[in-house]
């Protein structure tokens, strides 16, 4: 979107011209907000599910066009089962009490992982979103459910070498951009800028192939309460980096 047509856009960012088309988020810390408050770690998911959708409808009003969001990893079910069947029931309420919402501004839901281990109604519900809000425009919204970059990855060269197999593809055929078509994130630009909340300095196993070019913002804020004043900042401090994607500048 041009300067001048989000202009018209109410919106506090101050220079328009350079900002990220692809936002990447690690919302880590509900756990740690929970516990500080003397409150149960359910109650860090609960908030952090207001937070992201604050930021979700600020990227839409900001002319920021995707937002890819770290809900659950591979990693996450060795958590205590009560916490696992906890944010299995939240995504689907969340997803059954939002659709509605979301879908009326233009939100084009996609949900990016293995989504077959999930509860059967979950899934359902995922699938009836993304069906009913695949023609929206207005901001695209990929939450990574049961997500892992590794098997990402390892899926991806399994379906290339079973085309390889039935002689439906050549192996001089594999290249950066072919390998990029069978990631679930093929419909989606790379993340421009990654923010992660509380502190923590790792990638946790989150689109590593996609982010290798992406600019990294560590806030030490727990992500109930990342909220759009904290947006700015990450998106001012990413104004001010100097992209260079690898090459040598005079
Ligand atoms: C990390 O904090 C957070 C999660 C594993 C869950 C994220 C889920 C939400 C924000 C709920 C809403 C999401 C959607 C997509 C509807 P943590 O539990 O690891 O915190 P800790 O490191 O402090 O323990």
């Amino acid at each position: 979107m041009t300067a001048q047509l989000i202009s018209t856009i109410s919106t506090p960012i101050k220079d328009l011209t350079k900002l990220p088309q692809h936002i990447a988020i690690i919302m880590d810390g509900n756990g740690r907000w929970a516990k500080n408050k003397g409150l149960p770690r359910i109650e860090g998911h609960r908030r952090g599910a207001n937070t992201l959708k604050e930021i979700l409808r600020c990227c839409k009003n900001w002319g920021i066009k995707t937002l890819t969001t770290y809900a659950f990893s591979t990693e996450n079910w060795g958590r205590p089962l009560t916490e696992v069947d906890f944010l299995m029931a939240l995504f689907e309420r969340l997803l059954r009490k939002e659709l509605a919402e979301m879908n009326a501004e233009g939100v084009c839901i996609r949900f990016i992982g293995d989504l077959s281990p999930l509860p059967q109604s979950l899934q359902q519900s995922m699938y009836q979103a993304m069906e009913t809000t695949k023609n929206n425009q207005a901001v695209y919204f990929n939450v990574a459910i049961n997500y892992g970059s590794r098997l990402e990855i390892v899926k991806a060269c399994r379906s290339i070498a079973e085309k390889i197999e039935q002689g439906e593809l050549k192996p001089e055929a594999i290249d950066e951009s072919l390998l990029s078509e069978y990631l679930y994130t093929s419909d989606s630009p790379d993340p421009d800028l990654l923010i992660r909340t509380s502190g923590e300095m790792r990638l946790s196993n989150f689109l590593l192939w996609q982010m290798a070019y992406t600019e990294i913002y560590i806030t030490e804020t727990l992500w109930p309460d990342f909220n759009q004043q904290e947006l700015l900042q990450a998106l001012e401090s990413y104004q001010k980096r100097d992209r260079r994607f690898g090459r040598k500048v005079s």
